[in-house]
């Protein structure tokens, strides 16, 4: 199974697709985390990243496309894999559908408003990249896998998030009517309950399997 979580920040590309990588044993590539690793290692491709993700601008199509074809490549995304983060410009769909066919694109769609706040309460682990919300962490400062301190990502600094759904309006939105064009995208309400959009998957990738 190929899939992509499409949609704006803070829709809950993360989270749908950490829960559909578990569930289903294929790996999550979610090509923010990727970088955020490169940036923290400093690599190449992470201090040249640095420079947009912290000011909420896409990294060039060329870095992107490279890093992803790369990390198709490797034998765990045999049986599939889940793109989360990617791709976000036309330029990039139109290069990943010369080395790979979809199965699924889930949109997920979510009030810009709602999206603010969530992102403001977002805690990711400083060590693992697990994601969590302040108002389900009943005050708690540790990842519950691994024990890292969790931490407030600096590109959801409010003026930060506001510059992301910006460039999201502009260059990733035009994607949508990309992939409704295959007639494999299906929309997935990004505000639901995360029961109910698990739901919601699962229904879709039984008539998949
Ligand atoms: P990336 O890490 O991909 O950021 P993003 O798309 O902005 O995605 P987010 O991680 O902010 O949101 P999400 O939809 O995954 O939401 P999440 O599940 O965490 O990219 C970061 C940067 O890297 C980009 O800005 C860019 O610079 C660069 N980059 C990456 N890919 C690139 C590419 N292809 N081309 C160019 N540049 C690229 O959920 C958010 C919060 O909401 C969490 O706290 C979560 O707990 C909560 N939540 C989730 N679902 C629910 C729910 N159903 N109900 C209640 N709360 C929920």
């Amino acid at each position: 199974m190929k899939l992509l979580f499409l949609g704006p920040p803070g829709a809950g590309k993360g989270t749908q697709a950490a829960i559909v990588s578990e569930r289903y044993g294929i790996p999550q590539i979610s090509t923010g985390a990727i970088l955020r690793e490169a940036m923290k290692a400093g690599t190449s491709v992470g201090l040249r990243a640095k420079e947009y993700v912290d000011q909420g601008q896409l990294v060039p199509d060329e870095v992107m496309i490279e890093l992803v074809r790369d990390r198709i490549a490797q034998p765990d995304c045999e049986g599939g894999f889940i793109l989360d983060g990617f791709p976000r410009t036309v330029a990039q769909a139109e290069a990943l559908g010369e080395f790979c066919e979809l199965d699924v694109i889930f949109n997920l769609t979510i009030q810009d408003e709602a999206i603010v706040k969530r992102l403001s309460g977002r805690r990711v682990c400083g060590d693992c990249g697990a994601t969590y919300h302040t108002s389900r962490l009943g005050g708690r400062l540790n990842c519950e896998q691994c024990g890292g301190a969790l931490i407030l990502r600096k590109d959801d600094a409010p003026e930060t998030v506001l510059n992301r759904l910006a460039v999201y309006h502009k260059q990733t939105a035009p994607l949508e009517a990309y992939y409704e064009a295959t007639g494999k995208m299906t929309a997935l309400d990004g505000a639901l309950a995360l029961d109910e959009g698990v739901r919601h998957i699962a229904n879709v990738l039984e008539n998949v399997r």
